[in-house]
């Protein structure tokens, strides 16, 4: 996965340049370098995983780290197939370290569960992992300091398939300004990868729109489809 000069930048400042996995294509100097054996390549992933939790939990990178009370780094298998992906920790998450655990995450949970999986079996993140106050919208300084971290779960997790939940995901993740409405239905990649992201409306949208929900099960039931053809 290429990063481009300013998010390498970013990560040189986090001190996170020297977190390329040795089996990466971008850190191996021959093509010998690759063929890391499996065991090892697991423990390197696990090491890179915890050290970037770390770097996470401490990060001062942006004005959101002085308000917060937890950062919020992502829940469930670091190895799932699925990587759903929403805006920002709320009140809840912040208080919890945790994301999507209030009401539109007992929404999130259905949806997931809706397909066939849970919250456990999928990866849960964010665009941002501190809470904006009151909520707003992620300032597009605070989107590319934190985009690093993000990158290197993907890279890490290496999913199969990406769900943006809402427009702020969407947009951020995809770098479009294109409106939610017209993302929907279409087929992304995560940029600098091959990696397909579907689009689909944000659960606390769908709490207070819900006859929006038929539609995003249109959109998770398209998701179903293209994870299965990638069988
Ligand atoms: N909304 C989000 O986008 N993420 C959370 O973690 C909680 C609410």
């Amino acid at each position: 996965m290429k990063l481009d000069a300013r998010q390498q930048a970013c990560l040189h400042e986090m001190g996170i340049d020297v977190w390329r996995l040795r089996g990466s294509a971008d850190a191996a100097e021959s093509p010998a370098d690759v063929s890391m054996a499996g065991d090892e390549h697991a423990a390197d992933v696990a090491g890179v995983w915890t050290s970037l939790q770390k770097t996470v939990s401490s990060c001062t990178l942006c004005e959101l780290h002085k308000g917060r009370t937890h950062t919020v780094f992502g829940v469930g298998d670091p190895r799932a197939d699925w990587l759903l992906i929403g805006e920002a920790p709320g009140a809840e998450e912040d208080r919890q370290g945790e994301p999507f655990v209030g009401r539109a995450g007992q929404l999130l949970n259905n949806m997931i569960r809706a397909i066939g999986l849970d919250r456990e079996s999928v990866f849960i993140a964010n665009i941002l992992k501190c809470r904006p106050p009151n909520n707003r919208d992620p300032r597009p300084e605070e989107v590319t300091c934190c985009e690093p971290y993000l990158r290197q779960q993907i890279e890490l997790i290496q999913p199969k398939i990406i769900l943006a939940l809402g427009r702020v995901a969407a947009q951020n993740l995809l770098k479009v300004s294109t409106p939610i409405g017209k993302m929907r239905g279409q087929k992304y990649v995560y940029p600098g990868t091959e990696i397909p992201v579907l689009v689909t409306y944000h659960p606390a949208y769908l709490l207070r729109s819900p006859s929006e929900k038929r539609k995003s099960w249109q959109d998770l039931q398209m998701a179903v489809k293209l994870f299965r053809k990638l069988q």
